[in-house]
């Protein structure tokens, strides 16, 4: 693959960084903010036509340290964007019912277009149950049974925030998908599967790799773009990497010196990848701007508007 076979759209992003090892950087912080103005200029828009800005409803159960950062953030982000923010804090030993009785009034809110319950949920909570209540519509996670659904149909609705942040950074840094050997590294729910479904969507050719894999090792070296989302430090080698590779890393770990580091040996990876996410400052950022552009999104569609 050639790293200087950029799109119009990476044109406009500040001059491309290269890593010390000679990957490119592929910025998370700078495309979200790019697609963040996008979000606030919709919300404008829709605030314009129907009166009303587009609402989020952020719920967090519990105060599990790393999802209070998540939560706050993504509160702040709705706000900066123009979209109203609804925030429910519920103590740690919540029952099931009410937070499905939470879930089921906010489904029939006017106001709440979008709908997130922070995950993890604590014990007891069968977090499947009540991911299920959200009303697909508002289901701005796309977590939904209903909208997975219509992602492995090729007919995606509201598309999980981060593999669909992959999607974008992707396209934003010019990476053509279609026909590229795909390695997701991690099967989970919220990332590995959605992101096999999304890769599949740009016509690349995706392998899965979970812990009954064999031969981890031969299924990241024959990659063209390699995900990993798995959340466990220096999960993938950097030699394990294909000279000219585009890596995604998705983990966010805390390393042993206190650092935030992700699944992939940067320093080693960024020597023989073309492209590269940090950690900071790769999926992070493409996340919450994929939340915020999903949230105006399932405003639109409620309002009977078309994407
Ligand atoms: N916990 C970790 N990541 C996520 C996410 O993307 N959405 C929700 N709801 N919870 C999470």
């Amino acid at each position: 693959m050639n790293a200087t076979t950029a799109t119009p759209g990476a044109a406009a992003l500040a001059a491309p960084v290269r890593t010390a090892g000679g990957a490119l950087l592929l910025d998370g912080k700078a495309v979200g903010a790019r697609v963040r103005a996008e979000v606030a200029e919709r919300a404008r828009d829709f605030r314009a036509r129907y009166g009303r800005a587009p609402g989020l409803a952020v719920v967090q159960v519990g105060e599990d340290p790393a999802s209070s950062v998540y939560v706050r953030n993504k509160r702040k982000s709705s706000q900066e964007a123009g979209i109203e923010s609804f925030a429910y804090d519920l103590p740690a030993d919540t029952g099931e019912a009410q937070i499905l009785s939470l879930v089921h009034a906010l489904n029939t809110d006017p106001r709440v277009d979008g709908i997130l319950v922070q995950l993890p949920l604590p014990k007891g909570v069968d977090a499947n149950r009540v991911m299920d209540a959200v009303d697909p519509a508002k289901d701005v996670d796309g977590f939904h049974p209903v909208n997975t659904g219509l992602l492995a149909q090729k007919r995606p609705r509201l598309r999980p925030c981060t593999p669909f942040g992959v999607i974008r950074l992707a396209q934003e840094y010019g990476i053509a998908l279609p026909g590229l050997r795909a390695t997701v590294v991690g099967a989970s729910n919220i990332v590995g599967r959605p992101m096999a479904l999304e890769l599949l969507l740009a016509r690349a050719t995706v392998t899965v790799c979970h812990t009954g894999t064999r031969d981890l090792r031969a299924e990241v070296e024959r990659a063209d773009l390699v995900v990993a989302a798995v959340g466990k430090e220096n999960f993938v080698p950097g030699e394990w990497i294909r000279p000219g590779a585009a890596v995604f890393d998705v983990g966010i770990n805390r390393s042993a010196s206190g650092k935030l580091v992700g699944d992939v040996d940067f320093d080693r990876a960024a020597e023989r990848a073309a492209w590269i996410t940090p950690v900071p400052g790769g999926l992070g950022p493409m996340t919450i701007a994929m939340l915020l552009s999903n949230a105006v999104d399932a405003a639109v569609l409620r309002a009977g508007g078309t994407l």
